[in-house]
């Protein structure tokens, strides 16, 4: 067995966040990220000024998480960079620099798939967290995906059910916005929500297949919810916002707690994980920590900093990658569609 230690560079810039990290043998050594936070004032993501800041902060975070790995980049033996779904714009700025670098370097290149890196986060090398075993369910949820994904081995997955419309962080993200709060919302609907009663107010669940979600109509109904109270007390929703919020959340929380009790009964498998960016939410954390003792499920929840995008999953992809010398040629391009099986 190979005793030398294994340097993985990992590039994201699907979206908003640039992001850079260092792994030895599936251990990170740093991550570091640039939140862009031009967006704020939009009320969500505009492509063009996201490519513009990655170029802008794509070489010193780079800089950045290799002096903060306190390695040398000769020392690097590969380069794994998103290669979609997100943003083209976005995605073109990691990918040239990642086949540049890679090029000066003299090292190999390692393509990675967002939605599949979201997952293999689970398989980064940390003593406080369990790595789930093949096969397991994971519930991937981001401001883009929605999915139960059943996950055979690091790279062979199947999508068992997801999203007709909306993703559920666009959920989180578009009621905020009804409630005039700024982008992203989902972080601050979760802090609100803490000091609210989330009975206060129900809202009308989807009605779609077992493994099917959908988020349009639930937002339409906020929408409305909220032009009706405002219209009889235009302070209503300054005086009810915590209680709004926890509303909000638990219902989105049961829509996702429902399909995934369906899938467990589907599947017979009872291991099950969470992934992207909303599975920084602390009520789906709580949930499913629960779930543990009330049905039996053995639950894997990321650790705080992998859950948002992050480069740290980018590099613990590229690295399991390596060892079954999966590497991509330098003419790779980048791809905005991209399915979780691809
Ligand atoms: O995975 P991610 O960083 O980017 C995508 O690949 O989409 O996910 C971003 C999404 C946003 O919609 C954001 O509002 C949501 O994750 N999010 C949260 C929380 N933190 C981030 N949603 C609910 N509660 C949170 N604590
Ligand atoms: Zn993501």
């Amino acid at each position: 067995m190979n005793s030398e230690p294994i340097y993985i560079l990992g590039i994201e810039s699907s979206c908003d966040d640039t992001s850079a990290a260092v792994l030895c043998n599936g251990k990170v050594l740093s991550n570091v990220v640039a939140n862009q936070e031009i967006h704020t004032t939009y009320g969500g993501v505009v492509p063009e000024l996201a490519s513009r800041a990655h170029q802008q902060n794509i070489i010193p975070v780079v800089q950045q998480a290799i002096q903060k790995a306190n390695i040398d980049k000769n020392q690097l033996n590969a380069i794994a960079f998103t290669r979609g779904p997100g943003l083209m714009g976005s995605l073109l700025v990691g990918t040239s620099f990642a086949k540049s670098f890679a090029m000066g370097l003299n090292i190999p290149l390692i393509g990675v798939n967002h939605m599949q890196a979201h997952i293999l986060a689970h398989f980064i090398d940390d003593k406080n967290h369990k790595k789930p075993p093949f096969p397991f369910l994971c519930l991937t949820i981001s401001g883009g995906h929605t999915q139960i994904v059943k996950v055979n081995n690091y790279f062979e997955m199947m999508v068992l059910g997801e999203t007709l419309d909306d993703a559920v962080g666009e959920a989180f993200d578009k009621s905020a916005k009804i409630l005039g709060l700024p982008y992203p919302g989902g972080p601050l609907i979760d802090k609100y929500a803490q000091l609210g009663n989330p009975k206060a107010y129900q809202f009308t669940k989807p009605r779609v297949g077992k493994l099917e979600f959908s988020f349009s109509g639930l937002k339409t109904g906020i929408l409305r919810f909220i032009q009706k109270n405002v219209k009889e007390n235009p302070g209503f929703i300054k005086e009810n916002q915590y209680d709004i919020c926890a509303s909000i959340q638990h219902t989105i929380v049961e829509i996702l707690m429902d399909k995934l009790k369906n899938a467990v009964k589907q599947t017979g498998i009872n291991h099950i994980a969470i992934a992207g960016g909303v599975s920084a939410n602390s009520e789906i954390r709580k949930v499913l920590k629960e779930a543990e003792s009330k049905f039996v499920w053995t639950t894997y929840i990321p650790k705080f900093e992998y859950t948002t995008d992050n480069a740290a999953m980018i590099g613990i992809s590229g690295y399991l990658a390596y060892l079954q010398n999966k590497f991509s040629a330098i003419d790779t391009i980048a791809t905005a569609r991209l399915k979780v099986t691809e």
